[in-house]
C-alpha cells in the first residue's frame, strides 16, 4: 500500500461509544465497513446508535436520507475478529481501554490482515509503542484518536509510536483528512497525548472551583461555553496569548500559578458519583439530571452540529 487511495475497505473492532461512531464516519465517506464486537446484542445496540445519529445528521442538513441509507448498507456486523479484519486495508481498534486486551487484539488482528494493512488504535492515552510491543510489524501501528461523538467532532489526534513508519503515518493522516476530519499530530508519545492532558488540566481546576464553593457547576460551564470555548473555536492558547499581550499574561501567571489546583488524586466529587452509579448522561444522572436520555444526547448533538456548521465556514 502506497497511499490512502489504496484503502478500499475498513474494519472497526469494538462497537461501543466510540467504535460505532468511527464505523459511521467511514461508512458515510463511502467505505465498506466491518464492525465487530463480542456479541450480537452489542452490535445491534451499535447499529441502533448509528441509525439515530444519522437521523440527527439528516435533520441538521449534514447528509440526505439517500446518503444515510447508502451508509447504513455499507456497514456489516460480525462477532468474528477474523471475518471483520481479513482483507481490510485499515483497521481501527476501539475496544475497552485496557492495555492487555488491546495487545491481545492487535496480535490477533496482525495474524489475519495482509502484509501492508494498517492497524490503528483509538486509545485515549495508552502508549502506541506499548500496544505494538511484541508484534511482528510495529511499524504499521498508529493511533487515530477520535473524540466523542466521533461522527461530529472534527479533530482527530494522530499518534506515532516509536516504531511507526513514515508511510503508516502518511497514509493514516491522509485517510483522516479524506473522511473530512481535522488531523493534529503527537510527534512524541506522552501519557494522555495532547487532548486528554489539556482537557484534564482544565477539568481539574473546574472541579476544584466547585469543591471549594467558588462557583456552581452551571456557572463554570457557562464561563467555558461563553468565553473560553467561544474563543478556542478560533484561537488556541498560543494565538490567544499573542492577541492578549504576553507581557500582561506574564504578570497574571506570576501571581495566579501558585494558587491553581494541583490534585494528584481524582476529586472526591467524581469518586462519590462513581460510587453511586451516577455516571452522567448514560445513566440519566451525573452532575446534572437527564430524565430523557435519548433526548439529552440528541440535544447535545443538535448543539454540536450547529457549531460545526459555523466552524466549517471559519476553517474553509
Ligand atoms: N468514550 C470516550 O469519550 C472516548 C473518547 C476517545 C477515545 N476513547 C477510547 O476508545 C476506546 C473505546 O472506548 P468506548 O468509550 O467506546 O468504550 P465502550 O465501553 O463504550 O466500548 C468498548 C467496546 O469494546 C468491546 N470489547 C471488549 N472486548 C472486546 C473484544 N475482545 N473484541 C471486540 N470488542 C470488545 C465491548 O464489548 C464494548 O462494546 C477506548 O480505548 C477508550 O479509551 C473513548
Amino acid at each position: 500500500m502506497n497511499s490512502a487511495d489504496d484503502i478500499k475497505s475498513v474494519a472497526v473492532s469494538g462497537a461501543g461509544v466510540m467504535g460505532h461512531g468511527i464505523a459511521e464516519v467511514y461508512a458515510l465517506n463511502g467505505y465498506p465497513v466491518w464492525m465487530m464486537d463480542v456479541n450480537d446484542e452489542l452490535l445491534r445496540r451499535g447499529m441502533g446508535y448509528i441509525k439515530s445519529e444519522l437521523k440527527t445528521l439528516i435533520d441538521n442538513g449534514f447528509t440526505t436520507e439517500e446518503e444515510a441509507d447508502k451508509a447504513l448498507k455499507r456497514i456489516s456486523t460480525t462477532t468474528s475478529l477474523k471475518e471483520a479484519v481479513e482483507g481490510r486495508e485499515f483497521v481501527t481498534e476501539a475496544v475497552t481501554e485496557d492495555l492487555k486486551l488491546k495487545r491481545r487484539i492487535f496480535s490477533e488482528m496482525e495474524s489475519y490482515v495482509s502484509e501492508d494493512a494498517i492497524l490503528a488504535s483509538n486509545t485515549s492515552g495508552l502508549m502506541i509503542t506499548k500496544i505494538a510491543r511484541g508484534l511482528k510489524r510495529p511499524d504499521r501501528v498508529i493511533g487515530t484518536h477520535f473524540s466523542v461523538p466521533p461522527h461530529i467532532v472534527p479533530g482527530v489526534e494522530i499518534i506515532r509510536g516509536k516504531k511507526t513508519s513514515d508511510l503508516t503515518f502518511k497514509i493514516a493522516y491522509d485517510l483522516i483528512k479524506k473522511v473530512g476530519k481535522v488531523p493534529f499530530v503527537v510527534k512524541k508519545e506522552i501519557d494522555g497525548f495532547l487532548l486528554n492532558r489539556l482537557q484534564l488540566a482544565l477539568n481539574r481546576e473546574a472541579f476544584y472551583l466547585v469543591e471549594k464553593g467558588v462557583a456552581t457547576p452551571e456557572d463554570v460551564d457557562i464561563c467555558l461555553n461563553s468565553v473560553l470555548g467561544f474563543r478556542w473555536a478560533t484561537v488556541g492558547p498560543f494565538r490567544q496569548i499573542d492577541s492578549a499581550g504576553i507581557d500582561t499574561a506574564a504578570r497574571v501567571w506570576k501571581y495566579l500559578l501558585p494558587t491553581l489546583a494541583n490534585y494528584k488524586k481524582t476529586p472526591k466529587m467524581i469518586i462519590d458519583k462513581v460510587a453511586k452509579g451516577e455516571y452522567g448522561m448514560k445513566t440519566g444522572k451525573g452532575i446534572y439530571e437527564y430524565p430523557n436520555i435519548e433526548e439529552a444526547y440528541r440535544k447535545r448533538d443538535d448543539g454540536f452540529l450547529k457549531t460545526l456548521k459555523v466552524m466549517k465556514t471559519i476553517w474553509k
